[in-house]
């Protein structure tokens, strides 16, 4: 991918697309502004290169119109108090106010434009409004990596509007690409996947991905329900998906075949609802009662999966091990947590559930890498080429 150090932006007027998409609380306080944090590399070089600086994010979803709730005034004054500088935040996207404000910017002033999905033509990856954005400036970043898997105006069609010598991936996008590829194509072994999260259906085509590279891949939180059921055992109430035995069933021999381990839960904390105050069992997998259902890994599942990780010299961790956000079926997630943090390996965390787990369990100064995409994390993990990545991609070499 092409790095904005390989461009010249001395003095130059910079559009730098980042992902602001933030969680807030109800009185719009950014509860995590880990994506925030994050975009502060790219914006200090161009800074420290006499530039003039438009930055755009989307935030949430709001439907193409202007939804107050969704402004990124909050991003504003969290950026300002990251950079100790003003930080101007216009009142639409394209419209009066931001080309105003947009052409009469100095040389170490920015801009933070309006939420971009306050206009329907960003989803649609729309010609004209990514033109009205492109006309803004010299040179454009993308550093939005949480977005690079969507189609969108301000990450595909924009990039029609420069050329190799003006538009380039900003430090953060450019470090989450060179993780996900080192460890895909060049881990150190041996090389363990941890895979978790609710569903199979979301993870399936990551799994299949996975396989030939890993040496052993563990699946734990809801997911492995569908593998014990395939298996034949009975679980109860637990989530499942009916539809995928077969698939599950197909993972297994693959592995088989491949000589990969799959390691998968032998005891749950299990329960009949899925709730705080419920009672909970610790249950062998053969053993969770009529109308209970696993809500985490048990503490003998967590010491197994231990010992499936003491080797590993890379380690590669998307989704919790259980209903992490109620306190009783957070134990097995934390302790997930804590094991590959201690690791003497590579590890690499993506998925914004697992970048949340290791940031409660106090453990995100000790991973190698979190990365700061959901679904862009997973599509990299499931060898998909990302639209925002692809047309950055340097000529001689995709
Ligand atoms: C994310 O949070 O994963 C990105 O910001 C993309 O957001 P989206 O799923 O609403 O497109």
């Amino acid at each position: 991918i092409r790095s904005i150090r390989d461009l010249d932006i001395a003095g130059k007027k910079v559009f730098i697309r980042c992902d602001f998409n933030v969680p807030l609380d109800e009185f719009t306080n950014i509860t995590d502004d880990r994506r925030v944090r994050s975009a502060i590399p790219t914006i200090r070089y161009c800074l420290d290169h006499g530039c003039s600086i438009i930055l755009a994010s989307h935030l949430g979803r709001p439907k193409g119109a202007v939804e107050e709730k969704y402004s990124l005034s909050p991003v504003q004054m969290r950026l300002k108090r990251l950079l100790d500088k003003e930080v101007i935040l216009s009142s639409d996207v394209i419209g009066k106010d931001a080309t105003e404000k947009a052409a009469t910017l100095q040389a170490g002033e920015i801009l933070l434009l309006e939420n971009l999905r306050f206009h329907k033509g960003e989803t649609s990856n729309d010609e004209a409004f990514a033109k009205a954005l492109a006309d803004m400036a010299d040179v454009y970043i993308n550093d939005a990596f949480g977005v690079c898997h969507r189609a969108h105006a301000s990450v595909e069609a924009i990039t029609h509007y420069f050329n190799e010598k003006t538009s380039a991936a900003g430090f953060l996008l450019q470090k989450e690409i060179e993780f996900s590829r080192n460890l895909l194509r060049r881990p150190t072994r041996p090389f363990v996947a941890v895979v978790g999260g609710s569903k199979v259906s979301g993870k399936l085509q990551a799994l299949v991905n996975l396989l030939p590279r890993v040496d052993k891949l563990v699946i734990g939180g809801g997911m492995a329900f569908t593998f014990l059921k395939a298996q034949g055992l009975d679980i109860g109430n637990s989530i499942v998906e009916d539809d995928l035995l077969d698939e599950a069933n197909r993972v297994m021999e693959e592995a088989k075949r491949l000589g990969v381990k799959i390691y998968l839960p032998v005891d749950v904390v299990a329960a009949q609802t899925c709730s705080q105050d419920a009672t909970i069992k610790f249950v062998t997998v053969q053993e969770i009662p009529k109308g209970w259902m696993g809500l985490d890994i048990g503490p003998a599942t967590s010491r197994l999966f231990r010992e499936a990780l003491a080797d590993a010299q890379t380690i590669l961790w998307n989704g919790p091990m259980g209903v992490f956000e109620l306190e009783k079926f957070s134990k097995g997630s934390f302790k997930m947590s804590h094991v590959i943090a201690e690791a003497h390996a590579t590890t690499v965390v993506g998925g914004g559930d697992t970048a949340d787990v290791v940031a409660r369990a106090g453990d995100a100064d000790e991973m190698t890498f979190i990365s700061t995409g959901g679904g862009a994390s997973l599509e990299l993990i499931e060898g998909k080429e990302l639209p925002g990545v692809k047309v950055l991609a340097k000529s001689e070499n995709v």
